[in-house]
């Protein structure tokens, strides 16, 4: 099979390529990555340079010329490219529209040319907003209160139209807050990453906030699976699920379970809220048990401890 990652040398790109490149299931014959290197990192990516199956592209995906450099023939595209700072997306909405909403089109009018097999699109929690009433149901969409989210909406939404209208078959999935061990901050790994950094220098980790405010926080190799498992049931149609544990865990016990596992002894720092953080977000995940027969399998300690581990030999 040929697959396409854009976004590929970013955090969930670089761990899908891993899966890839030793996945049994199903057959990996080509794997191209598209990526302008923005927030992503060469890197990420560097240990598998040397296999022949691995095509790196830095490139654009808001300019269509970049897909001239791909050959006929691809099976998946999974999707990932975006503006992911949900900050920058209010210092430059111009931009997200460009990559997010303009980018995923170029995709998408690339795998109705070409008859690509399958999109996955990683969509995000965001397009739920506040919700009241928890825990989030697909059907809750849609309260953006960023670009970003807009962005994804609008995504989601060109996905659809594509699929009914020139049958492509499109899997949205909407990630809650994806972790896992990497060693730079990002938008949404943020959280575990800045307490792991500051535990392992001796300092508190600092809450914004009472730390009352929850998360559902789901392990980067139960992404990779159910990734695989998508390809490997040849999914059809147009569906959307999210993709969480179903477990809301706050920010204080968070704090509390990293501090544990780190053996240190070091306090909690509260800092002001954070203007647009929302209260709580946990993913209703029975679409996914029921539809997939998917369930994600690391628990937060162990995904804890994992990346504790990791970090602490890179730092
Ligand atoms: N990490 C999460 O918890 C999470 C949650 C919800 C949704 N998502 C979505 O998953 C996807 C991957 O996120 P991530 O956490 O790996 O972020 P990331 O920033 O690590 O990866 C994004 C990648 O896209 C690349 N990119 C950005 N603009 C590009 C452009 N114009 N052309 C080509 N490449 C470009 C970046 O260089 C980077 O490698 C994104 O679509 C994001 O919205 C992630």
């Amino acid at each position: 099979m040929r697959f396409l990652l854009t976004g590929g040398a970013g955090f969930i790109g670089s761990f899908i390529l891993k899966w890839l490149i030793s996945e049994e299931s199903f057959p990996v014959e080509k794997i191209y990555i598209v990526d302008n290197l923005s927030s992503g990192r060469i890197e990420n990516i560097d240990p598998w340079m040397g296999d022949n199956r691995l095509s790196f592209i830095r490139g654009d995906i808001s300019e269509k010329a970049v897909f001239s450099s791909l050959n006929d023939g691809l099976d998946v595209i999974i999707h990932l490219a975006a503006i992911v700072n949900v900050d920058q997306s209010f210092k430059d909405p111009i931009l997200v529209d460009r990559v997010n909403i303009e980018g995923t089109l170029n995709v998408l009018e690339y795998a109705r040319k070409k008859d690509v097999d399958l999109i996955i699109f990683p969509s995000s929690a965001s397009v739920y907003g506040e919700v009241n009433v928890l825990p989030i149901k697909e059907e809750y969409c849609c309260n953006p209160l960023s670009p970003y989210a807009v962005s994804k909406i609008a995504g989601e939404g060109f996905c659809k139209v594509y699929s009914d209208t020139y049958g492509l078959n499109v899997v949205v999935l909407r990630l809650f807050n994806v972790y896992g061990p990497y060693p730079y901050i990002t938008e949404y790994s943020g959280v575990i990453t800045k307490f792991i950094q500051r535990i392992l220098k001796g300092v508190p980790p600092i809450i914004f906030g009472s730390g009352e405010q929850t998360r559902d926080f789901i392990y980067i190799e139960d992404v990779c699976r159910l990734i695989s498992l998508l390809v490997f049931k040849r999914f059809k149609g147009y569906d959307v699920f999210n993709v969480g544990t179903g477990k809301a865990v706050s920010i204080n016990e968070l704090a509390k379970m990293v501090i544990q596992i780190s053996g240190k002894e070091v306090n909690i720092v509260y800092g002001p809220p954070r203007p647009g953080d929302i209260k709580h977000s946990v993913a209703d995940i029975s679409k996914l048990k029921k539809k997939l027969g998917f369930e994600p399998a690391t628990d937060l300690r162990s995904g804890l401890i994992e990346t504790y581990d990791y970090m602490r030999k890179y730092y």
